[in-house]
């Protein structure tokens, strides 16, 4: 099978409160996005990449990512992805994965394509949650507690996200625009979402919290 990466790295990165965007931010001595096409490529997948940026940075990434395939982005998620779907025209099974996310083990990759070319249509990595969780409800100075939610059948769900080309398509032919991921587009139209299991270390670089983070494992 063909397989291509959609690597989405066209946000602005506002809550990480950096100068550039956050996939151009430094870890360790290059950009956040050039480790995650790295990790992308030492997956072994064998994959076409696809990365999306913004339109302003596109002469830049195609220097620091010679040889990848580089378009400009939406101003939602889904916008780049839908963007970056249309450059991977001859692939069969299509993986997104947030630029934001570059630390995500080479197994992890390998779970999620064997899982679409099991027969899965789509795939997400899934983490059981640690915390204790509460629905809150707004109050004047405090939000109050209205319930505890069970948080055993609950997953955190990070990217890779594997696709059928047919599947992800579908999922993107009628965005409402409200999705966070790709899989949460794919189940509004009813395709059934397969979870593999993930890895912590492919947590989301959001916050500075997070950068800190993940300087801290690079160093
Ligand atoms: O904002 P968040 O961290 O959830 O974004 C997830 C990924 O989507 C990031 O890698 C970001 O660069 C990308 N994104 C994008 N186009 C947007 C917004 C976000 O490619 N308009």
């Amino acid at each position: 099978a063909r397989v291509a990466v959609i690597v989405p790295a066209a946000g602005s990165g506002v809550r990480l409160g950096e100068d550039s965007p956050k996939a151009f931010v430094d870890l360790g001595g290059s950009t956040i996005l050039e480790r995650c096409v790295s990790g992308i490529i030492d997956a072994g997948i064998d994959a076409f990449v696809v990365v999306v940026v913004p339109a302003g940075l596109i002469a830049r990434t195609r220097q620091l990512l010679p040889g990848v395939t580089v378009v400009e982005g939406g101003a939602h998620r889904s916008e780049s992805v839908r963007a970056g779907l249309e450059a991977c025209a001859g692939a069969d099974v299509i993986l997104v994965h947030d630029a934001a996310r570059p630390l995500t083990p080479p197994e992890v990759f390998g779970r999620v394509v064997d899982a679409v070319l099991a027969g899965h249509e789509a795939v997400v990595p899934g983490l059981p949650v640690v915390d204790t969780l509460k629905r809150v409800l707004p109050g004047a100075d405090a939000e109050s507690v209205a319930e505890t939610v069970d948080r055993e059948p609950l997953r955190a769900v990070a990217t890779p996200q594997g696709f059928t080309r047919a599947a992800l398509l579908r999922a993107h032919a009628d965005d409402a625009g409200l999705a966070t991921d790709d899989a949460g587009l794919a189940e509004r139209c009813g395709i059934e979402v397969a979870v593999v299991p993930g890895d912590p270390l492919g947590f989301k670089i959001t916050t500075q919290w997070d950068l800190r983070i993940a300087r801290m494992l690079v160093s």
